[in-house]
């Protein structure tokens, strides 16, 4: 199993982001790793909710600032968004149906680790150049 690792180059160059961003990958690499594992249907139906919950929190997070900062890519970006959270719910129905198998821990460790990265480094990395840009302070309580 491939464990992501932060980097500085997937620095969006905004604090309250980046922070985030490194639960996310921890959250991440938890369920990877249990699925990985096989460490046992309990476990894993936990550390893919606690991978859900806190997906959904950050994109909310982020979805808040950039209408907060009327930044124009949002709708392009919350559409993003919404496509990750459709993938990992498919991916929840099917660890609840099948179990852990091969096609789940690929998807796991390849696709949503990928998709992961990725995001970081094309879609909020645009959004980060914009805060800087227009000079925008972001904090928690936005
Ligand atoms: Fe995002
Ligand atoms: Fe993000």
């Amino acid at each position: 199993m491939k464990k992501l690792e932060w980097q500085d180059d997937l620095s969006v160059g905004i604090e309250l982001i980046d922070g985030q961003h490194k639960q996310w990958i921890e959250h991440f690499n938890r369920a990877a790793e249990a699925v990985a594992a096989h460490q046992g249907a309990m476990h894993i139906t936990k550390t893919l909710g606690f991978l859900v919950e806190y997906t959904e929190a950050h994109f909310s997070t982020e979805e808040r600032h950039m209408a907060a900062s009327h930044y124009a890519g949002v709708d392009e970006h919350k559409a993003k968004h919404d496509e990750l959270k459709a993938i990992m719910a498919d991916l929840v129905q099917d660890f609840e149906e099948e179990g852990v198998n091969h096609k789940l821990a690929n998807a796991v460790d390849a696709f949503l680790g990928n998709w992961l990265v990725k995001h970081i480094q094309d879609v909020d990395m645009k959004f980060g150049a914009f805060v800087k840009t227009e000079g925008i302070l972001l904090s928690d309580d936005t």
